[in-house]
């Protein structure tokens, strides 16, 4: 890699993968920009091949090859746990992404709570069920320790909702046998880890890791329930914002000196090593008393909808910061720097989602909602036809503003969203709130 201006492919169709994208064009080492998929947003700013998908490495490859590609940038988690990274090494391209190995971290929650234990992570008491039977046993020991509530997670991925939390042995019960007997996540939900109920205010904090080097960006938080109050089920995510006004310096040396510090030594250790971003979905227990920050899960990407937030504030080049990740160059950041202000993103979304839900509905209002100030928006299920955009997925649009304070990016924000229109447009309207309680500027 010894350019100067680099063609990079991003993989990837969502939010997440728009504001990568965004923030790429910005940087003075880009050539040209490729993403596989893509969505109708994307296409604005690269080239799109939304033919070929993201489990079909070889024709990524013929891709790569055909289009000169320099650097390949990993959006979401599959291809890395299914080794998209291996593979595409063994033809000497440069891939920002962990090794199938390092992505077990997030692609088996039996993996990854092991590697906290063995390297004192704070996280919640757990045990390992292998099959049913151990798992109807280990539920009665669990709920007799913890009368609160335990938490079941299906082995691996299955699309963020393979958590339950289960507040009596009945909904455990039922969670076991739908997870191990009828299989509705497949081979994944086949060993569970059982764990305590943690209680607390959720953060999430994400770092660019080459295996040396951990340099975090600023903390967000995610918005994951459906309805406004985090009520109903799990979504992919419906909002975000950052910075977090309440993570005190008390409670941000313990995420260094027993998360960060302890995960770095941790893949040291156990010569795991790590390249590419790293996820800490924290749980703060005692928040105003004595924080205690606890992983609750490692992811091996970036944030969705966290990125949609972080990315617009972060001030150093993010290609470069790619390429220092790739080459173990990151000691060349001593820290990375950002904006002095606030982002908030709301996430659009199609009415019945996170279940079925509608799609090809026609989406106005987008130019009208971009020319309103320190507004950006960032596509997520769109397709373009006949230049109209068109619904095509559960969440459509992230609309973020930015503003000094939290409460201006809030109402930047939903300024933005009130221009935007398609039928049965959904979203909540308290994001950001739980920071504004904490927010004294
Ligand atoms: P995970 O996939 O492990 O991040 O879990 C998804 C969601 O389930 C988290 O964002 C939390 O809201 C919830 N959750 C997971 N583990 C716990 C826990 N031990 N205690 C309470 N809530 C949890
Ligand atoms: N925002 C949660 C996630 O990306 O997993």
């Amino acid at each position: 890699m010894k350019n100067t201006s680099y063609k990079v492919l991003v993989l990837g169709s969502g939010g997440r993968e728009h504001a990568i994208v965004w923030k790429l064009t910005q940087s003075e080492f880009l050539h040209s920009l490729y993403c596989i998929p893509g969505n109708g947003g994307i296409s604005k700013h690269a080239k799109i091949e939304s033919s070929i998908k993201l489990n079909e490495f070889e024709k990524i490859y013929e891709f790569i090859k055909e289009n000169k590609i320099d650097i390949v940038i990993v959006g979401p988690e599959q291809p890395s746990v299914e080794g998209i990274k291996d593979y595409l090494s063994q033809y000497k391209i440069p891939v920002f992404s962990p090794t199938k190995i390092q992505a077990q971290l997030e692609g088996s929650k039996i993996f990854a709570k092991k590697f906290m234990k063995k390297y004192n992570i704070p996280t919640a008491d757990f045990v390992v069920a292998e099959n049913y039977e151990q798992a109807k046993s280990l539920l009665k020991e669990m709920f007799s320790k913890y009368k609160d509530g335990i938490v079941i997670k299906a082995d691996g991925l299955a699309a963020g909702k393979g958590a339950v939390v289960c507040n009596t042995l009945e909904e455990a019960e039922n969670t076991i046998y739908e997870m191990m007997i009828k299989k509705i996540f497949d081979k994944a939900g086949e060993k569970v880890v059982i764990e305590k109920k943690l209680n607390g205010i959720e953060i999430s904090v994400i770092a660019f890791c080459d295996g040396e080097t951990i340099l975090p960006l600023t903390y967000s938080q995610d918005h994951k329930q459906i309805y406004d109050g985090d009520k109903g089920p799990n979504t992919g995510g419906m909002g975000a914002y950052s910075p977090v006004p309440f993570v005190s310096k008390i409670l941000e040396e313990k995420i260094y000196s027993q998360i960060i510090n302890n995960f770095l030594c941790g893949i040291k250790d156990s010569q795991i090593g790590y390249c590419g971003v790293i996820y800490f979905g924290l749980m703060i227990e005692n928040l105003n008393t004595q924080p205690q920050p606890y992983v609750l899960e490692f992811n091996c990407r970036f944030g969705d909808p966290e990125t949609q937030v972080l990315l617009p504030l972060l001030k150093d080049d993010f290609l470069q910061l790619v390429i220092h990740t790739i080459n173990k160059n990151l000691h060349n950041f001593s820290k990375l720097s950002f904006e002095n202000k606030y982002a908030c993103c709301v996430v659009l979304a199609s009415k019945g989602y996170p279940l079925e839900y509608e799609t090809s509905k026609e989406i106005t209002g987008l130019d009208e909602a971009e020319k309103i100030s320190d507004v950006l928006i960032f596509h997520a299920g769109t397709k373009k036809i006949d230049n109209k955009f068109l619904t095509s997925g559960g969440r459509v649009l992230n609309v973020v503003g930015i503003g000094k304070t939290l409460q201006e990016a809030i109402n930047t924000s939903y300024r933005a969203v009130d221009k935007i229109y398609f039928e049965n447009k959904y979203f909540r309207t308290d994001i950001g709130k739980k920071g504004l309680i904490y927010d004294n500027i």
